[in-house]
């Protein structure tokens, strides 16, 4: 069955490069590296690949083809392509972390993503140009103290060129963006980071060698490895530059035709993923603050940096450079994070469009201005209470431990309920290379059994967080996100009832 509103990738390579896009994000360069650091630089390395090989890309193998799955049926959103896999009704409830997710994260991520077209500004303003470290650091925490109105008005500009460009459905916009974006993304990586490494100590006022970073974060060191919060904080990694757990992979490759190869693409897009990530996510933020802070200074800023940490000091380092060669290189640096994030905002939008179109027949471009409008609504108070911790509220619940429950739902319904005999037939279907027949095993038991280890894991912190005392900015955070969750459950109810009405059963595909 297609979509009456046909639309679809228009070539492989626009495929590859907007799920890389979607995965390539801020996940990438900002959050990474803190991470590693945070968690011993070596040490984080070896969990963070396993949980790679074992999390990662049967997570990929799986969504991928759950949504090509859910294409051929005319689903291209979580709730009723998981409803096509199991005539349970909950399971339609469950689908929907594949659209709430989805909004709650691009709530307080395109608001980071209009810092990035803020901050390129400023670059080829001159703005950072004579400024000491501290005082680049002040001029973070002014922006995001709302000093000036300029926030918003970037923040709305952001918001308008993501909707825009999504209002164009999926080849005219979100694709030719990726083809347009991650080249250029891969050029500036690429060149700053050769920037990054090369840093020679004595030269320019570095105190040491870009290498020392690089060392830092790649010699491996066993002495923490067993501790669970570095496992924990690598899986999270994992969940959040994979975009898997989201429900926006579902919803690209329900693009897919019926015999199109989801195997080789999936680990195109990944590795591509991890390629940004690894080699030059890596040798960017560390090397670079390494050579002129030291790595005492760089691991005391990254307990409080979160993401903020590549605007607060990476502005003074490329001043180091020269006036000139500082604002090119903040242009690129700041450029890069602007299509690393709209590429993954676009793909945060398309599940909650595929479902409005889906379900209520909306076009495209309507649906695209709600969804610009839900994530103003929602995402004002990341902006004006950013300072009162709503942003991290937003991450965390929505984009920590939502990915981690709808994996774990969803990977429990492919290996264990639709059952793994389909589900590897439909992972091999069309496939253009040949998967490793341990995949089987690891997608049926060893995945299962890892996120719900990281689930039960994270349920201490979880607990500590709920019981904690906390402000009322932060608990009506919480409220906000649990009504648009609710919101998202009524209006598939509504759906349903609408399909039975209409005659267009769920599983009607099926019979
Ligand atoms: N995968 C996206 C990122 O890394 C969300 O930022």
């Amino acid at each position: 069955m297609s979509n009456s509103q046909h639309d679809n990738w228009g070539s492989r390579v626009g495929l590859i490069l907007a799920m890389a896009g979607n995965a390539v994000g801020f996940g990438n360069f900002l959050r990474f590296p803190i991470q590693a650091v945070q968690n011993g630089g070596g040490a984080f390395i070896i969990p963070y690949f396993v949980c790679f090989l074992l999390m990662g890309i049967p997570l990929l193998f799986v969504e991928w083809s759950m949504g090509r799955f859910g294409g051929k049926h005319g689903h291209h959103s979580t709730p009723f392509i998981m409803e096509t896999m199991d005539k349970r009704a909950f399971w339609k409830y469950i689908g929907v972390f594949g659209i709430f997710t989805n909004i709650a994260v691009a709530a307080y991520y395109c608001y980071l993503e209009s810092w990035t077209l803020s901050y390129m500004y400023h670059s080829v303003a001159g703005s950072f140009t004579g400024k000491s470290s501290e005082q680049v650091a002040a001029f973070f925490n002014d922006y995001i103290g709302l000093k000036t109105m300029e926030p918003l008005f970037f923040w709305v500009l952001c918001l308008f060129l993501n909707v825009w460009i999504l209002s164009r459905g999926i080849e005219d916009g979100v694709e030719k963006a990726a083809k347009i974006g991650m080249p250029l993304l891969i050029m500036f990586g690429a060149f700053i980071a050769v920037k990054g490494v090369s840093i020679r100590a004595g030269e320019n006022g570095a105190i040491f060698d870009g290498t020392l970073g690089l060392n830092f974060l790649w010699t491996p060191d066993f002495s923490t490895i067993w501790t669970p919060k570095v496992w924990l904080a690598a899986a999270g990694q994992i969940f959040f530059t994979l975009s898997v757990g989201m429900g926006s992979i579902q919803c690209y490759s329900s693009y897919l035709k019926s015999k199109d190869d989801v195997a080789l693409n999936a680990m195109s897009a990944g590795w591509m993923n991890e390629f940004v990530e690894v080699v030059l996510g890596s040798a960017v933020i560390i090397p670079i603050s390494v050579g002129y802070l030291g790595i005492d200074k760089v691991v005391e800023l990254t307990q409080t940096g979160g993401f903020g940490l590549g605007f607060k000091t990476m502005p003074y380092l490329f001043q180091q450079w020269g006036t000139t060669i500082a604002a090119v290189v903040g242009l690129m640096w700041f450029g890069l994070l602007f299509f690393a994030g709209i590429t993954s905002s676009l793909a945060m939008g398309s599940p909650w469009i595929s479902f409005m179109r889906d379900e209520f027949g909306w076009k495209t471009g309507q649906s695209a201005w709600l969804f610009g409008i839900i994530v103003l609504l929602l995402g004002f108070p990341t902006v004006v209470f950013f300072n009162e911790g709503v942003f991290d509220e937003y991450d965390y619940w929505a984009g920590t431990v939502g990915l981690v429950i709808f994996a774990l739902a969803e990977i429990i319904l492919f290996a264990w309920i639709f059952g793994m005999e389909e589900g590897w037939k439909e992972i091999n279907e069309g496939a253009e290379i040949k998967i490793p027949i341990v995949y089987k095993y690891i997608i049926k038991y060893v995945t299962p059994i890892f996120i719900a280890a990281v689930f039960i894991g994270s349920l201490p912190d979880i607990y500590n967080k709920i019981m904690a005392e906390t402000t009322s900015y932060v608990k009506i955070s919480r409220l906000l996100l649990v009504v648009v969750y609710a919101a998202i459950c009524a209006m598939v109810y509504t759906a349903y009832k609408k399909r039975i009405k209409e005659g267009r059963f769920i599983k009607k595909d099926l019979l």
